[in-house]
């Protein structure tokens, strides 16, 4: 059974005040609060269990390698991907996108080598890929989404050409929500010989996910969005496509010799994971996905879809609300401007003040905003801890806002 009041009594900070009002945390999108399991793991971590990994031969040494190790396998369970050595750990989403771009792509592609995106892509899924359309000469073919915003499955494969060699596109949008069909995309893409990217940072949070169904090739994750710590993430990458890689980032771990004149390279994953990582996040992060996966990420799914479902509804009432995206099946994440033209960093401003945290601005979707004609927008985005009655309070502070604007 789904208790998020039980949920809730976890998450220590979601029973303080800001502005003198019960916190309404609904900034989730950009990162979410942490149970306190993860805090714990932390503070025991460094308390108990500390010490570089990989290195020693000493005691401590052999438990940190143990406890860091044993979240590769958490992570390939929590995608369902088919092996530990599957799962490169990263700093994050973006890491994992630079890595792809640095280390497949960029060896790779040739000039007019074409990348196939969505207009509804994070910075962190665009700019790793104009890196390679400003120094190697590839070209970028953009996908746009629907009025509803939803993004065809079909129109993606249209734009695959003789010369695309990668299709980099988001499973869940950050600004509309929407939930792409990606396996749809994959395996269209692996038929042809493309290379399959698929940005997991909002998707893997928010419903179950399973690598070796959707058919792509990388799928990067982030921690802290995962109720873990910040600086910590994972990406699937296909044993076949880890293969074809080099690495990144040169240091230590990821070499097996080093001499005044030659190098060799550690087996993958290891090969991509050079210096001291993120020993601590790391573990928190595993733990996080243990909180998680014991929760059951059906379970979160359903929740949140009723969250979404009574936030639209209420949405509807304010008919000078304007929410941006409406595909079927999008999840609890709701980007919308007001009548008036009041900025979005005003608004925000004023839900503050009643205790309403969200994201204002562009959320690093400079070619969503351009399409969508706007220069920002606010943006609630929910997670598993959320409730109705947080609704009815964002609800509540955006009609203070409106008075105050119109
Ligand atoms: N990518 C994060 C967001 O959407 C930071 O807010």
């Amino acid at each position: 059974m789904f208790d998020v009041e039980a949920i809730r009594k976890d998450f220590p900070i979601l029973s303080r005040e800001v502005n003198g009002k019960p916190l309404v945390y609904l900034d989730n999108g950009a990162s979410a609060q942490k149970p306190q399991v993860v805090i714990d793991a932390i503070s025991k971590a460094y308390s108990e269990e500390y010490s570089n990994v990989h290195r020693g031969l000493h005691y401590l040494s052999n438990l940190a390698t143990e406890k860091y190790e044993s979240v590769r396998a958490k992570v390939a369970r929590f995608l369902n991907a088919g092996s530990e050595d599957e799962i490169i750990f990263t700093s994050g989403t973006t890491e994992g996108l630079n890595l792809v771009s640095y280390g497949w792509a960029a060896p790779h592609l040739q000039p007019g080598d074409e990348i196939v995106l969505s207009v509804m892509e994070h910075h962190a899924n665009i700019v790793p890929w104009h890196f390679l359309r400003e120094r190697q000469g590839v070209v970028l073919k953009w996908v746009d989404t629907e009025p509803d915003g939803s993004l065809d499955p079909q129109k993606v494969i249209d734009a695959f050409g003789p010369r695309t060699r990668m299709v980099c596109v988001t499973h869940m949008s950050n600004v509309l929500g929407t939930v792409v069909d990606v396996k749809t995309i994959c395996h269209a893409a692996r038929e042809r010989g493309i290379v399959s990217v698929i940005d997991g940072s909002q998707a893997a949070v928010h419903r179950p996910v399973d690598v070796q169904d959707l058919g792509c090739d990388f799928y990067p994750i982030t921690g802290h969005k995962l109720y873990g710590p910040s600086g910590s993430g994972a990406m699937y990458a296909r044993a076949e496509r880890q293969a074809e890689m080099r690495p990144f980032m040169g240091g230590g771990d990821m070499i097996r010799e080093v001499t005044k004149d030659t190098v060799s390279w550690n087996d993958p994953p290891m090969k991509f994971e050079a210096g001291t990582p993120g020993i601590v996040q790391t573990i928190g992060m595993g733990v996080a996905l243990d909180y998680l996966m014991e929760i059951g990420m059906d379970r979160i799914a359903a929740h949140e879809a009723e969250i979404a479902g009574y936030a639209m509804e209420r949405f509807k009432g304010l008919n000078w609300l304007q929410i941006q995206g409406a595909a079927p099946g999008k999840g609890a994440i709701f980007s919308f401007t007001l009548d008036g033209a009041a900025h979005a960093h005003d608004i925000s401003t004023i839900l503050d003040k009643k205790g309403v945290a969200v994201r204002a601005g562009q959320h690093c979707t400079g070619p969503l905003m351009e399409h969508l004609g706007l220069n920002a927008t606010c943006r609630a985005s929910f997670g598993m801890y959320n409730t109705k009655a947080e609704v009815d309070v964002l609800i509540e502070a955006l009609e203070l806002a409106h008075e105050l604007f119109a």
